[in-house]
């Protein structure tokens, strides 16, 4: 019998407000949104004030509610209404992607040994059903790569960037005004975002559990016209991209920006949407895309954890149990572009093998072949405005 879904719901943000207008309009008898907390009680906001409160309390001190739905900005303060939420036994439905990654075993370990569910598809591609997918669907079929657009900002300002060169702060205003981009949209451009969501999406496709730190990520502050026209010219696109893949029972994996062949299907993802394309034993190569930002289309995908929650779901969490450990591979070697405007700032890169060096008008370039783990090391406190791609193997 599907139980009563008493709901308490942390943040009328974009995903908030849309979780609200999407319960109104579904209006489904067993799930009840009875508490809206949010912080600031001066924000204009979509709906009366008398729909808010705005003590943490309100939801989590009340025992009516057994289900809490995260979905606010900052990922201290989720962390603490989550540890809180599970620890009383209510199910948690989160989209805190950075939260999650930064505290992942803990919470999981945690909602298991409570008994509740902690459901977060909404945290990984926005409206697509990643996590449900690769559990439910790839959950005994041994995947082999996994590549992701995830972050639907960076995608948008390099879909814009290939139509015309345009300045790139105007495109970040737009996806801000949009709703795609984070309060802080370093997050989007520089690949933690990706990041994020590449650490969760290895756990339910691999099994393979790594934390921030581990994880080499570059991102898509520096690109130029002129790298756009080297990409154009080799009929590439560039993408931002979460990055997996098991070769002998090793995962590399990083987040990178990577010039993708004009005639695979990523290539064609565009503006704000999102795709996750697995190779797996079994089914062979699937692509999933759609929506990855955006109001309503993430809060779609905060509606079907709450029905799923109505089936008691909680993740099998399939390859993360099925006991042979994963281990990571940051030696494996990949080819690299580098470009700036300066020379001198080339100069400091270490290739393994250096295989060519060119101009794009005024731009310099370098392409060469480094390791995961070194290229890891040389961004580490990287200034200079260089931007750095990889080639798509
Ligand atoms: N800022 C994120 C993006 C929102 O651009 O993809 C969705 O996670």
């Amino acid at each position: 019998m599907p139980q009563q879904l008493t709901i308490g719901l942390f943040g009328f943000g974009s995903v908030g407000s849309g979780i609200y207008h999407l319960l109104k309009k579904k209006s489904i008898p067993e799930i009840k949104l009875k508490t809206i907390v949010v912080k600031n009680p001066d924000k204009p906001r979509s709906i009366p004030s008398e729909h808010f409160s705005y003590q943490p309390e309100a939801i989590l001190e009340d025992s009516a509610i057994n289900v809490v739905l995260e979905l606010i900005d900052d990922a201290d303060a989720a962390y603490s209404i989550v540890k809180k939420a599970l620890h009383d036994k209510k199910h948690v439905i989160t989209a805190n992607k950075k939260m999650l990654a930064e505290h992942f075993e803990e919470l999981v370990h945690l909602a298991q040994q409570q008994g509740v569910s902690l459901l977060y598809e909404a945290s990984v591609c926005g409206s697509i059903p990643v996590i449900r997918t690769l559990e439910e669907s790839f959950g005994y079929d041994p995947l082999t790569s996994l590549k992701a657009i995830s972050n639907g900002t960076s995608n948008y300002v390099l879909t814009r960037l290939f139509q015309n060169p345009q300045p790139f702060e105007e495109i970040i205003t737009d996806a801000q005004k949009h709703g795609f981009a984070e309060s802080d949209p370093t997050l989007d451009i520089d690949g933690w975002d990706s990041k994020f969501k590449l650490i969760i999406s290895n756990y339910h496709a691999f099994g393979a559990l790594n934390t921030p730190k581990d994880i080499l990520k570059v991102g898509i502050r520096h690109v130029k016209p002129e790298d756009i026209e080297f990409a154009k010219e080799k009929n590439f696109s560039i993408k931002l991209i979460g990055h997996s893949k098991l070769v002998d029972g090793k995962l590399e994996a990083y987040v990178a920006p990577q010039f993708i062949p004009a005639s695979e299907a990523i290539t064609n993802i565009a503006f704000e949407n999102n795709a996750v394309e697995i190779n797996a034993d079994f089914a062979h190569q699937q692509v999933l895309q759609g929506k990855g930002a955006g109001s309503i289309p993430t809060a779609s995908a905060v509606l079907s954890d709450l029905t799923s929650l109505l089936r008691n779901y909680a993740y099998p969490y399939s390859k993360a149990n099925q006991k042979h450990a994963i281990k990571f591979d940051s030696e494996r070697l990949i080819k690299v572009y580098i470009s700036s405007y300066d020379r001198e700032d080339l100069q400091p890169f270490q290739f393994n093998t250096e295989i060519l060096c060119g101009t794009q008008k005024h731009l310099q370039y370098k392409i060469g072949t480094l390791s995961i783990k070194s290229l890891k090391e040389q961004v580490k406190d990287l200034r200079s405005e260089v931007f750095i791609a990889v080639f798509a193997d």
